[in-house]
């Protein structure tokens, strides 16, 4: 049997990246996925490309997809709305932008949509999904940070600020939530090929500076991913997958 068999996952930044390899890895242990993006065409292809679940029961719908910003507070009500009969034992938050600038040359506007989607756009899903997951007395969060957390990055310190902010968020739930039975992880990738790393490396430099020699791949990080889902005793874990490049 699929160890997430019967389950559904919602995913922001399902649409491609990281996000959707966690959903392909999970819809192939027979969850169910709901997946989060702005492109409502970016979505669709990417719930066509997940293997069918296993289970299709009134609580837990086959895959799905809704397109919103994560930053506003009435997509996710939108979201809470349509699922009010369906269940997510899973929340993945991996929506995230990134940043390329010092923060003097960086706009007012940059700063404020790094901090709104990385940060803000993560509250709103937990705070969107813990009340449904008390009611069920069981679920599990995993939001997606970055090494950058911990370690900082030049040209990135809005993007650093906002993802500390997700790795305090995510240990504040853990006290908070943990006595509801809802289990709440973090994942700190280093440099993953994605379409955010994909102009990083030109010249690879950056993969001569990770101990593995390499960048990680998605796959990598859903595979985490999913042992954080399937561990039941897996909680506040705050977890590095970057080939070693945080002993440097
Ligand atoms: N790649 C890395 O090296 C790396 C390292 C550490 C941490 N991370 C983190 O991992 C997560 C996934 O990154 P990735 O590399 O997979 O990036 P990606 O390939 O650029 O994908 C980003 C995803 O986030 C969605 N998204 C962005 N802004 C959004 C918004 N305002 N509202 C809704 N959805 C939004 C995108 O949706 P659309 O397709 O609709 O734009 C897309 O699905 C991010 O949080 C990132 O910070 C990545």
């Amino acid at each position: 049997m699929p160890s997430l068999a019967g389950k559904h996952c919602v995913i922001s930044g399902g649409s491609r990246g990281i996000g959707l390899a966690i959903a392909r890895l999970f819809a192939s242990e027979g969850a169910g996925c709901t997946l989060i993006g702005r492109d409502p065409h970016r979505l669709a292809s990417a719930v066509g490309s997940l293997p069918p679940s296993t289970t299709t029961t009134q609580h837990q719908q086959q895959h799905a997809s809704s397109a919103f910003d994560v930053s506003s507070a009435t997509g996710w009500e939108k979201l809470r709305a349509d699922m009010k009969d369906q269940k997510c034992d899973i929340l993945i938050n991996a929506a995230g932008i990134t940043q390329n600038s010092f923060l003097f040359k960086t706009s007012d506007s940059s700063i404020n949509e790094i901090i709104a989607t990385n940060l803000t756009g993560t509250v709103w899903g937990c705070k969107t999904f813990i009340p449904k997951m008390m009611k069920q007395k069981e679920g599990c969060i995993i939001n997606i940070s970055s090494l950058l957390a911990t370690h900082g990055g030049k040209g990135a310190s809005v993007y650093a600020a906002s993802k500390a902010g997700v790795v305090g968020l995510t240990r504040s739930l853990a006290w908070e939530v943990g006595r509801f039975g809802i289990r709440a992880n973090v994942l700190l990738p280093g440099y993953i090929q994605t379409d955010m790393t994909k102009e990083m490396d030109k010249n690879g430099e950056l993969s001569a500076s990770i101990p593995l020699g390499r960048q990680g791949l998605a796959e990598e990080v859903a595979d985490a991913a999913l042992f954080l889902a399937r561990n039941s005793y897996a909680h506040n874990c705050v977890l590095n997958i970057d080939g070693g490049l945080s002993a440097t």
